[in-house]
């Protein structure tokens, strides 16, 4: 099924989810790594140049997949668990639906204040233009570690949840993952 039920979820929200988690986790993984090959600075420019692609790409998706969740019904947590914690796995679904939206959004920001002025070139197709933010440096190293901060915090919360995703599966062995595949509750 295409959209969520009571008690699944359906297709959309499963396929919005693992592409997108994998995304994410890959563009810190290269968001690290592109800092660290100052001394190469043609790998690093082309380093650069994928990083803003795959992070437009998230954006992108991660601004349908927010209207594809608000625009359909949310599973129930599944049985068994406190009421606070089904509260703080909502809240905690709702900052990353949010993260995935602003962590990309703040290194537009940098891209778009960087006195550097490089194009944004998404995957050599398309340009995209900056938005209207005043350049300077001072606004680029402001956004920069804005962008950094973010974008680590967001990683951090996605480790916690997703170890409490594992904490389900094996300590509680209850269908918490294995929902998020595509398998239906008993
Ligand atoms: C899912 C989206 C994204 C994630 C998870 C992400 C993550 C990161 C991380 C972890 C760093 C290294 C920060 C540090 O160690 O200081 C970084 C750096 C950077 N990112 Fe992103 N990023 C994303 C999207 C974007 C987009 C869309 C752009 C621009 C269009 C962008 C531009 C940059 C730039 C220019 C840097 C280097 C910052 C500097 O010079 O200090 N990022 N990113
Ligand atoms: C290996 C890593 C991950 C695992 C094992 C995992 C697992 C899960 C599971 C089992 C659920 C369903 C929870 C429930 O029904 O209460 C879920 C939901 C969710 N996860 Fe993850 N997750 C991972 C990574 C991520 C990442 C990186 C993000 C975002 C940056 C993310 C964002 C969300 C959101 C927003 C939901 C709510 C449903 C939706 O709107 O898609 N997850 N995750």
């Amino acid at each position: 099924m295409l959209r969520n039920t009571r008690g699944s979820y359906g297709v959309g929200t499963i396929a919005f989810h693992w592409t997108i988690a994998l995304l994410f986790f890959g563009q810190i993984a290269l968001g690290y790594f592109m800092q660290a090959v100052a001394d190469r600075p043609r790998l690093q420019f082309n380093l650069f140049q994928w990083h803003k692609s795959f992070g437009f790409l998230v954006l992108a998706l991660a601004l349908l997949r927010v209207a594809w969740a608000f625009s359909g019904t949310r599973p129930l947590p599944v049985a068994g668990g406190p009421r606070w914690e089904a509260a703080v796995a909502r809240l905690a679904h709702r900052l990353l639906l949010a993260l995935t939206v602003a962590v990309p959004l703040a290194g537009w920001a940098i891209a778009s204040t960087s006195p550097l002025r490089i194009p944004s070139f998404v995957f050599d197709l398309i340009v995209v233009p900056d938005l209207p933010l005043a350049r300077s440096d001072a606004m680029e190293a402001f956004w920069s570690q804005t962008h950094a901060l973010l974008a680590y915090g967001a990683g951090l919360l996605a480790l916690a949840h997703a170890g409490a995703a594992l904490h389900h599966h094996f300590l509680r062995r209850d269908a918490t993952l294995m929902r998020m595949f595509g398998f239906r509750q008993r």
